[in-house]
């Protein structure tokens, strides 16, 4: 059966308008329709079409977040919530699907393709880069570039008055950001959520840094790790040093997009159209070396996506 009208789904970060923009774009070469879904599965279980057309989407590779907003749906993991939203494709004749997020938004368009036969392609865009068989995903770039330009100013600040600061980056459940932006930054620590760096040997390291004259010090930690407050409070406890904290929050999701996020995001908007034209669907695509491929949602979590252990060596030679 050859797709004649596609929706479009999205979660919020940078490059996602790209992604929009290269979806409806993309499509509209092919002679397809598209109907933005509004606020995510929330929006799609109740219907919430918009119809996007090449003009509605000029302008907007610029923007951060998602001109078609976004909601969490807790009720979409539920058969009830996922039935809701299939009928509403079909309502409106949708015979295709593009979602474009992380680990959530994908985890339903593979139910919605492999419980419910949709034919769904899924783009990674999570500013956690943490889509398994994904190197990396629209929005992570963005984000440790709007976390270091933040880390930047900390380090004039904590150089000049010789403190320590301890920086709270996001990730739950993964620890690329807070990587990144150590390694990016020049950090003296990262504290990870995947990796056991015990906070009585960060202590020690500062003590004996301390008394050979070191004076200042950045640690960055993943949200899932430990708070920055947690943090400070048991350097401070411990060495008796002054400590001051800075918690970058949502600003790292927000934010004008990286030519790199623009960029990724045109690429795999545009190859998710094609995948649904040839049929290609219950997958996602990603890009591999310079080259984007498809891969079907069973197959994630072949390829490991960082070297934590060697980023962290590396870290430390060169703090
Ligand atoms: O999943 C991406 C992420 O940015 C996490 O790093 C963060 O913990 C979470 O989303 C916060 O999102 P929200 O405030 O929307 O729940």
């Amino acid at each position: 059966m050859s797709v004649k009208r596609i929706a479009l789904l999205t979660r919020d970060c940078g490059g996602v308008n790209a992604a929009i923009r290269a979806v409806v774009r993309a499509a509209a070469a092919r002679g397809l329709e598209v109907l933005g879904v509004v606020r995510g599965y929330e929006g799609l279980m109740a219907g919430e079409f918009v119809p996007l057309d090449r003009r509605s989407v000029s302008n907007i590779i610029e923007l951060g977040g998602t001109i078609l907003k976004t909601a969490r749906a807790e009720a979409f993991l539920t058969d009830e919530g996922q039935k809701a939203g299939l009928a509403s494709l079909r309502a409106n004749a949708v015979d295709g699907l593009v979602v474009v997020g992380g680990n959530g938004s994908l985890a339903g368009a593979r139910d919605l393709a492999e419980r419910h036969r949709f034919p769904v392609v899924g783009v990674p865009a999570t500013i956690d880069n943490d889509v398994p068989g994904v190197a990396l995903s629209v929005g992570a770039d963005t984000a440790v570039n709007v976390a270091l330009d933040a880390l930047d100013k900390i380090r004039d600040t904590a150089t000049s008055l010789e403190r320590i600061f301890v920086v709270e980056v996001m990730g739950r459940r993964c620890g690329w950001i807070a990587m990144q932006v150590a390694l990016a930054g020049g950090c003296e620590e990262v504290l990870l959520p995947e990796k056991d760096t015990p906070i009585e040997a960060v202590c020690a390291e500062i003590e004996a840094g301390a008394a050979r004259g070191k004076a200042s010090w950045i640690i960055v930690v993943a949200e899932g790790r430990a708070s920055a407050a947690e943090v400070a409070g048991a350097v401070t406890a411990r060495t008796g040093l002054e400590t001051r904290i800075a918690v970058l929050g949502h600003i790292q999701r927000g934010g004008r997009p990286t030519a790199h996020d623009r960029i990724l995001a045109s690429r795999l908007g545009h190859a998710a159209v094609e995948a649904l034209v040839a049929g290609r669907t219950g997958g996602l695509v990603r890009l591999v070396g310079d080259r984007v491929e498809f891969m079907p949602f069973e197959a994630a979590g072949e390829v490991k996506t960082t070297d934590i252990e060697s980023d962290y060596r590396l870290l430390k030679i060169l703090s």
